[in-house]
């Protein structure tokens, strides 16, 4: 349940590291454990959730976060200090001298993730496609015509699958821009046929296409996953994509900070 702190990760503008959490490989005791880390502002949203897995999963979202950012850092678990932008996207607050450290979490059904580079911009989305969609009801409110024509196109044993790799990777985007939803979804579009999928805009939301490299992949059969980054130099990024099960630190096991029942209420 406790690791030693091993050296700081190496990190640099041209790499993305992606971490991934699998919510079934996390035990009940560690579960609870996590609390532990959490700052009071954490532990209230947590408490608020009223359905367990939603509540499990912002937990364990934010227990690989606090533990992948110190992996990068010699800064305690729980000391990192978190505040969000307009949008809601939250960044490094503190140690303001980490504040280059970016980024961005996304948890589904069964999976949690967390894409981190420096400096650069970067926004990971993961769905699980096992859930209840209608694809051809929700492409045209919240895709770009190219990809609700594609989607159209696509023979109906195909069309979930393509309908989560837009969706995961629109999100992604948003999110490395950090401004979600407040962006014109109709406004860019990705092609998917290719080596790498490709993005593309117009009028509706500006920005310049070589910026952005992007991925998509299945971390599991029932998951889609994808990573917009777009790096100071321009240049393509490294990927490097681990499978993780955050542990506690022996220093806070040994202070014992807070009690993990946290005071919430039952869920469901
Ligand atoms: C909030 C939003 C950024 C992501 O929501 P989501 O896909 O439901 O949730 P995810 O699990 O992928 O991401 C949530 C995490 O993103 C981060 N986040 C929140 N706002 C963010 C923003 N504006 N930009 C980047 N990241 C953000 C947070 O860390 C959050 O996790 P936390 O609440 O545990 O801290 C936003 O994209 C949204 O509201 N989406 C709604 C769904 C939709 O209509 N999508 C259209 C797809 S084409």
């Amino acid at each position: 349940m406790t690791e030693p702190r091993a050296a700081p990760l190496p990190l640099d503008e041209d790499r993305v590291d992606v971490w991934l959490t699998a919510l079934g490989a996390v035990e009940h005791d560690l579960l609870s454990s996590y609390v532990r880390l959490l700052s009071a502002a954490e532990r209230e949203r947590w408490r608020r959730f009223l359905v367990r897995h939603a509540a499990d999963q912002y937990l364990t979202g934010r227990a690989l976060l606090r533990t992948t950012l110190s992996r990068y850092a010699p800064v305690p678990e729980d000391a990192w200090v978190f505040e969000t932008n307009a949008y809601g996207c939250p960044y490094v607050a503190e140690p303001a001298a980490l504040r280059d450290l970016r980024f961005n979490l996304s948890h589904t059904e069964g999976l949690v993730a967390c894409a981190v580079t420096l400096r650069g911009d970067v926004g990971v989305d993961v769905e699980n496609t096992g859930r209840e969609v209608d694809p051809l009801a929700l492409a045209p409110t919240v895709f770009a015509a190219p990809e609700v024509r594609d989607l159209a196109a696509t023979p109906p044993e195909a069309r979930r699958q393509r309908f989560f790799a837009y969706w995961t990777l629109k999100e992604a985007y948003i999110k490395a821009r950090g401004m979600g939803i407040s962006l014109a979804l109709g406004g860019f579009w990705f092609e998917l046929d290719g080596p790498a999928p490709r993005i593309h805009f117009s009028d509706l939301c500006p920005d310049r296409e070589e910026r952005w490299h992007v991925w998509r992949w299945q971390p599991t059969p029932s998951h889609a996953l994808a990573l917009a980054v777009a790096t100071p130099s321009g240049r393509a990024p490294r990927l490097v994509v681990r499978w993780v099960v955050p542990t506690l630190p022996a220093s806070a096991i040994a202070e014992g900070r807070g009690d993990d029942a946290g005071g919430r209420p039952a869920l469901r």
